[in-house]
């Protein structure tokens, strides 16, 4: 068989993943909870602020309705396939099964930016929220432990970027001490992830239900500002924004990676993905019309824009709420981003994509530890260094090629398995070409997840003609990286690849 079309059957799949031995308790509502969990972060908490500011002024409410579209699409995709394939592993796994191993390889290197790589942007998040909570108690960390080295120029990261003297300290200590907690085996239990989901969620909440009291029509009008360039403001802006707000949905999915503990995975998994999904959605579009209502959105290019509103309404209570939810919401994201990342690093390492360094347990705490302390390291120096827009951007870009090659997956699936059992299916069908059968959804979900893309890449090589190579340099070398390390280490030691050959020469 071809090295180029190697799969892995649904039968080895589903086999290996019923050989797990963990307990199935997780039913629709709890895997909800662990969708809101790692979804409800950094992205609405901080990034609202400077899409606003930069891009899309009152209308970011807009940019919030494109990018839940776009991610409905895939959410939808995403519950089929769950369905079909109720496996742990999330879109490798499917990737693995449909189109192949080099497929996988992507898919897992786009996992790295959606999961460990945001975790530097949730932990530049927590880092800001916490400075901003101490204040209140009129502790006042030095500037330079808790923002990072390269820093947007105040025009916009677009517009330049600053070397200063910096290293976001608060942020690289905050990703050790969770990777410790994870190397320890301490992964949230879905109880205290209840607990803080409820927590989170309440005080957005409370922030519409009491910020809406204090918008002032002035500044929402005009709600789409005259464009000032290509991408800042007007029609361009929204999209521009809502590409940088795509960051704030990632984590939806999380929930596909709950399979092996669902009751009933074929129909429970579908039902949290979508659900989480449209939660957070109804949550943004609330707090993003209260925030550019209530405060200019010239004055939210800023680390804790829902603070600044809250000061603005003046009620010391929502404001200390509000920072201490934000804090230990933060943290619980980035916990569940780091634990996924550590067990898509230990599933590709099973297959030998990876060093087994990412697979070995913990003689004790049977957890991978060398896997999770290398990330650990990794994500913390980033955060010293990297500012959270430059990050999140390259999160939201891999994130939307990872989604879209989810939706093509199902595409896949339908054409080379029409017969598999599909307790979800996506919606309204498809049409035909030449035999082929093409999903609307899927579909729309490739070509939204392509509209995501397209603004972050004309962004990027717009910032190159404005001294702010970073972020290209950044994509290209991470892009080259996962070439390499494919045909260097992954192709070569692949599992399946070995047991292809083996039975090719018997
Ligand atoms: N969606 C997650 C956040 O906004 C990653 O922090």
């Amino acid at each position: 068989m071809s090295l180029i079309s190697k799969r892995k059957s649904l039968e080895q799949i589903t086999k290996e993943a019923n050989s797990h031995g963990l307990r199935r308790c997780l039913g629709p509502w709890r895997l909800t909870t662990i969708g809101v969990g790692a979804t409800v972060g950094a992205g609405i908490f901080v990034m609202t602020g400077t899409a606003a500011a930069n891009f899309a002024g009152p209308a970011v409410v807009l940019s919030f309705i494109i990018a839940a579209i776009a991610c409905l699409f895939t959410a939808l995709s995403y519950g089929e396939l769950s369905s079909t394939i109720p496996v742990a592993g999330s879109a490798y796994s499917y990737a693995y099964t449909s189109l192949g191993e080099k497929f996988a390889w992507a898919v897992g290197w786009l996992l790295l930016l959606e999961y460990g790589i945001s975790a530097v942007s949730v932990a530049s998040g927590f880092s800001s929220y916490s400075a901003s909570l101490l204040q209140d108690f009129h502790i006042n960390l030095p500037s330079f432990i808790h923002h990072p080295m390269f820093q947007p120029s105040p025009e916009g990261y677009g517009k330049g970027i600053m070397v200063t003297k910096s290293i976001d300290l608060v942020g690289a200590i905050s990703v050790i001490i969770a990777s410790i907690a994870l190397l320890f085996g301490v992964s949230e239990s879905t109880t205290i992830n209840g607990i803080i989901v409820t927590l989170k969620v309440g005080i957005l909440i409370l922030f519409i239900a009491i910020g809406i009291f204090y918008i002032n029509p002035v500044n929402l009008t005009p709600f789409i500002p005259e464009s000032t360039g290509t991408m800042n403001f007007g029609t361009t802006g929204i999209f521009r924004a809502a590409s940088t707000i795509f960051f704030a949905y990632i984590g939806f999915e999380a929930v596909s990676t709950a399979a092996s503990e669902a009751r009933k995975p074929q129909t429970d998994i579908p039902f949290g993905i979508i659900a989480s999904l449209v939660i957070s959605t109804l949550i943004y579009i609330g707090v993003a019309f209260v925030l550019v209502g209530v405060v200019p959105y010239k004055q939210l290019n800023v680390s804790d824009p829902l603070a600044i509103a809250t000061n603005y309404i003046n009620i010391p209570f929502l404001t200390w709420t509000l920072k201490i939810s934000a804090v230990i919401g933060l943290c619980s994201v980035m916990l569940v981003l780091l634990y996924g990342q550590t067990r898509i690093f230990f599933i590709m390492a099973k297959d030998g994509l990876l060093p087994p360094a990412f697979c070995k347990l913990h003689s004790r705490y049977k957890t991978p530890w060398l896997g999770t302390l290398i990330l650990g390291i990794c994500v913390s120096v980033a955060t010293a260094f990297l500012p959270i827009d430059i990050i999140s951007d390259l999160v939201s870009l891999g994130t939307a090629t990872a989604f879209s090659i989810v939706c093509l997956t199902v595409i896949w699936q339908r054409n080379a398995h029409p017969d598999l059992p599909r307790p979800f299916k996506v919606p309204f069908g498809g049409f035909k070409i030449k035999g082929v059968w093409i999903g609307y959804i899927p579909l729309l979900g490739i070509m939204c997840c392509l509209t995501m893309i397209v603004p972050l890449l004309i962004d990027m090589v717009a910032s190159i003609f404005h001294h702010n190579p970073i972020p290209m340099i950044l994509l290209v070398s991470y892009a080259l990286v996962g070439f390499f390390g494919y045909y260097s280490y992954g192709r070569k030691h692949s599992v399946l690849g070995k047991q292809i050959q083996s039975s090719d020469e018997t």
